[in-house]
């Protein structure tokens, strides 16, 4: 009796003391991930002094200010010293700013990448100097260096956008009573796996329409490799609209339908149709996009767009921070999803936020109700 009780708390002694080198929980050491034990930690961390590096993609689009922001306010309340870096679409400048965090003493990164497979070198210089990182929004491919990932259901958001279409132009009765419609494809960048995802969802919901000839894309161009807009640029995608509209629409073929990954992508393309002579609320195209950016909601409401997908932003902040908080204190993140995001190196444990659609008739109920905007601000 006396022996197995100095063996107990022999292993007690060595159990702490692991943990105190380590970092991790007394539960993560000891292999048992009990409630009482997740307490324990829970009671025992501390933020102090750790510093958080957050290395987002661009301030060009307003959903990457909000995520920035959100990030930023939830670590300092939980007393991390944050660094908030942009790199404006360079991916350059993104490996400069991340070697300059690790060489500031970040003691964890959450990184949403400008270009997912670009950051191999920089991230294996985080992991040799016992740095954690969390992909933030985008998959970081190519590489071990990465604990979890915190998103949304990427390719459920294509999905929700390919249904949406097929809902609101009723493609099921269109097929009964042989009417066809025009579509165009305008997708993301190809160095970004979200966009990928969010092709092959659009494409699982909409292909057999384009197979059983409901959906006609004039321009042929429905592979991704034809699709897809390089940084998501507005720029671009409203030069290859302009050019889509003039080589294949002069005919007298009318666009009905423009399936859009991002907000950003569906102002080139407004921008382009204008051009060409369509007028909002006369023929005007249904128009998808993502991210329910205020400029988006506007034009919602005034009807050059149709739709877009509100990802929350203060969710997607909140389970990441969770992320970080196990990476530096031993936690236990919740996690919803161990199958899906394979890098070619791991498949990296992740949380999926939910994507919801929004357009004219639930922007209310959605966006305000939820005090994403204020009423004031959508006017
Ligand atoms: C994000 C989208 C965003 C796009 C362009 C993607 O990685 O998942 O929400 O619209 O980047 O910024």
């Amino acid at each position: 009796m006396k022996k197995k009780l100095v063996s107990m708390l022999l292993a007690a002694v060595m159990v702490l003391s692991m943990t105190a080198c380590s970092g991790k929980s007394p539960a993560e050491v000891s292999g048992t991930d009990t409630d009482d034990a997740k307490e324990t930690s829970a009671d025992a961390s501390s933020s102090d002094g750790k510093k958080v590096g957050v290395a987002m993609p661009t301030q060009s689009s307003q959903r990457w200010i909000q995520d920035g922001d959100n990030m930023k306010k939830e670590l300092e309340a939980l007393g991390y010293e944050v660094d908030l870096q942009y790199a404006e679409d360079d991916v350059q400048q993104q490996v400069a700013q991340i070697e300059n965090l690790i060489n500031n003493g970040a003691d964890c990164l959450v990184v949403a990448s400008v270009d997912s497979s670009a950051l191999v070198n920089a991230l294996a210089d985080a992991k040799a100097n016992g740095i954690p990182v969390i992909a933030y929004d985008r998959l970081l491919m190519d590489t071990d260096a990465v604990s979890y990932y915190a998103t949304f259901d990427n390719e459920g958001v294509g999905r929700i956008i390919g249904e949406y279409i097929e809902e609101k132009m009723e493609l099921a009765k269109a097929a009964e009573e042989g009417k066809s419609y025009n579509i165009e494809f305008f997708m993301g960048s190809p160095d970004d796996n979200n966009a990928v995802f969010l092709d092959r969802g659009v494409m699982s919901v909409l292909k057999p329409y384009l197979d059983n000839g409901v959906l006609v894309c004039q321009s042929g161009q429905t592979e991704f490799s034809q699709t897809n807009t390089l940084r998501w640029s507005q720029e671009t995608a409203q030069k290859r609209c302009e050019d889509i509209l003039s080589g294949y629409y002069g005919d007298g073929e009318h666009l009905d339908i423009i399936a859009s990954a991002f907000d950003g992508l569906s102002y080139g393309c407004s921008a382009a149709l204008t051009g060409a002579g369509y007028a909002v609320g006369d023929q005007w195209p249904l128009i998808t996009g993502q991210d329910a950016e205020l400029m988006a909601v506007k034009n919602i409401i005034s009807g050059s767009q149709t739709m877009s997908i509100f990802k929350d932003t203060r969710i997607l902040a909140e389970k990441c921070v969770t992320m970080v908080q196990a990476v530096l204190e031993g936690k236990d993140p919740e996690i919803n999803d161990e199958s899906t995001y394979d890098n070619n190196k791991l498949v990296v444990p992740s949380y999926l936020c939910e994507p919801v659609a929004v357009d004219a008739e639930n922007y209310e109920k959605e966006l305000i109700d939820s005090d994403y905007y204020t009423e004031d601000e959508l006017k």
